[in-house]
């Protein structure tokens, strides 16, 4: 069976083993919201906010980045229009260390200052280093983020994008000033299985870091709603197989959803990586995308499907000048 929460390292915060991301909600560019999804709008997402935490779909995951800042406001928006619901969210934010932010300690702490009043927080629960990119060391990032900790402001830490000698490396600098690495939030899907093949997931699992997945959904293909006649908008671009290809892992997805009762595709999709012992947080922008991702939780695949799905995945791709190339 399925584990269904966990526990982030070094603290006593909870997640469901199912969250919400949060970077649709005020982004123009790739979302479209203000701009070609003319049902993107703060009334779908008010909805999709609702409709997640009463299913216990309670964790969101935003950054400062999302919308220019917009998608934290919105949070924010949410936690004070709905303190009943509130209570039970779990709220998870990125600091983006830009090279050219080479005062990281000052840096760090001025953004979480300005995400959390964004938010309308006292401390977030879980502040994510958004992607291996400063030129600072690993020893100065765990020097700032344990003074957040010790400043009240952050509950947990964890990381992005971080490969499994990185996530050992900020493991360890934390370890020495007495805190833990609690997540790694990573591109993890049944188009991108390559922390799986690669050892990540296995080096998380050795240090009780949770492995959080972004874009579960290879960014809506999964769900089966694309196909070569009808491809996603431009903009979308994580895990670029050509449809055709994509299109075989959703006949998959079908079948094993026929299987246990008229699950979707995309349900199937996300049970797949909850199965792997990590936490997916497929982006909702309204209540029936928020009720049909819910639907991943509460059940399991036999050994025969996964071995199925294990078959039917794709290593993850991108593309160098036009072409595919294959990434680890
Ligand atoms: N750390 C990082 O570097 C990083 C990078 C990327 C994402 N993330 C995080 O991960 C979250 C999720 O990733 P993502 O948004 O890139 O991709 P995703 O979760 O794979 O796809 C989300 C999109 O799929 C469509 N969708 C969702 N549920 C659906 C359903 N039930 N039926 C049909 N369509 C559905 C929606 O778009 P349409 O309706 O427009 O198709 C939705 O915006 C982000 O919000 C963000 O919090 C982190």
């Amino acid at each position: 069976m399925n584990q269904d929460s966990y526990t982030l390292a070094g603290s006593t915060v909870t997640i469901p083993a199912l969250g919400v991301g949060t970077w649709a909600w005020g982004d123009r560019i790739t979302w479209g919201m203000g701009g070609y999804d003319a049902d993107l709008t703060r009334t779908s997402i008010e909805e999709a906010w609702g409709a997640s935490i009463d299913a216990g779909v309670t964790l969101f995951d935003t950054a400062e980045v999302y919308g220019g800042g917009e998608s934290e406001r919105i949070v924010g928006a949410m936690l004070a229009g709905d303190p009943r619901r509130a209570a039970a969210a779990v709220v998870a934010t990125k600091f983006m260390p830009y090279p050219w932010k080479l005062r990281v300690a000052r840096a760090l702490s001025k953004s979480l200052r300005e995400s959390l009043d964004r938010l309308g927080l006292p401390a977030v629960d879980l502040y994510q280093i958004h992607g291996p990119v400063s030129l600072r060391s690993h020893a100065e990032l765990a020097e700032a983020l344990a003074a957040a900790h010790e400043a009240g402001l952050v509950k947990a830490v964890g990381v992005s994008n971080y490969s499994g000698p990185e996530t050992r490396s900020m493991d360890s600098e934390l370890r020495r000033r007495g805190m833990r690495l609690a997540t790694n939030q990573i591109e993890f899907s049944l188009l991108r299985r390559s922390p799986e093949t690669g050892g990540l997931l296995a080096v998380c699992k050795e240090l009780g870091v949770v492995p959080i997945a972004y874009s579960p959904l290879g960014q809506g293909r999964l769900t089966g709603k694309y196909s070569v006649s009808a491809p996603p908008p431009k903009r979308r671009n994580f895990g670029r197989y050509p449809m055709a290809i994509v299109e075989d892992v959703v006949a998959e997805l079908r079948r094993i959803g026929e299987k246990h009762g008229g699950r979707t595709p995309g349900q199937v999709a996300l049970n797949w990586v909850i199965s792997k012992g990590a936490v997916p947080i497929p982006g909702a922008k309204n209540r029936r995308q928020a009720e049909d991702n819910a639907g991943a939780l509460g059940w399991s695949m036999d050994d025969e499907d996964l071995v199925r799905l294990d078959q039917a995945a794709l290593p993850g791709v991108k593309r160098v000048a036009g072409r595919i190339w294959q990434h680890g």
